[in-house]
């Protein structure tokens, strides 16, 4: 049941900060997630999460908790593919 997921180029994953009012999209692993829905829920708080927010966080996230399995606990919030700007069109 896989839903239409989008490819998201760095111009676009920069606006999704989680702030003014937007989605907070973080790229790990090169997939992109939209976190705000498990803000709530993050142990380290809203803001540590938001560190990560609108940003390729692999290296981040792995230096901070290499253990925990993202993959897993953000299914529900994938969105789509990390690609380069020339890729989106194609
Ligand atoms: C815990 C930071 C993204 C899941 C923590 C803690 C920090 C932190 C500082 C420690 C909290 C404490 O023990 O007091 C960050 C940063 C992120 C990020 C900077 C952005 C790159 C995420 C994401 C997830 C996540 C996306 C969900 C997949 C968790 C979990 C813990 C945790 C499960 C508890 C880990 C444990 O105690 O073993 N985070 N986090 N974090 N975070 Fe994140």
């Amino acid at each position: 049941n896989a839903p239409p997921y989008i490819r998201v180029t760095p111009s676009m994953l920069k606006r999704q900060t989680g702030r003014r009012g937007t989605d907070a999209w973080m790229v790990l692993g090169g997939r992109v997630y939209n976190v705000s829905p498990y803000e709530k829920f993050h142990p380290g708080g809203v803001p540590e999460l938001l560190r990560g927010a609108g940003k390729d966080a692999t290296q981040l996230f792995g230096e901070v908790h290499p253990w925990v399995n993202f993959e897993g606990m953000l299914s529900a919030c994938l969105i789509g593919i990390y690609v380069a700007e020339e890729e989106a069109a194609a």
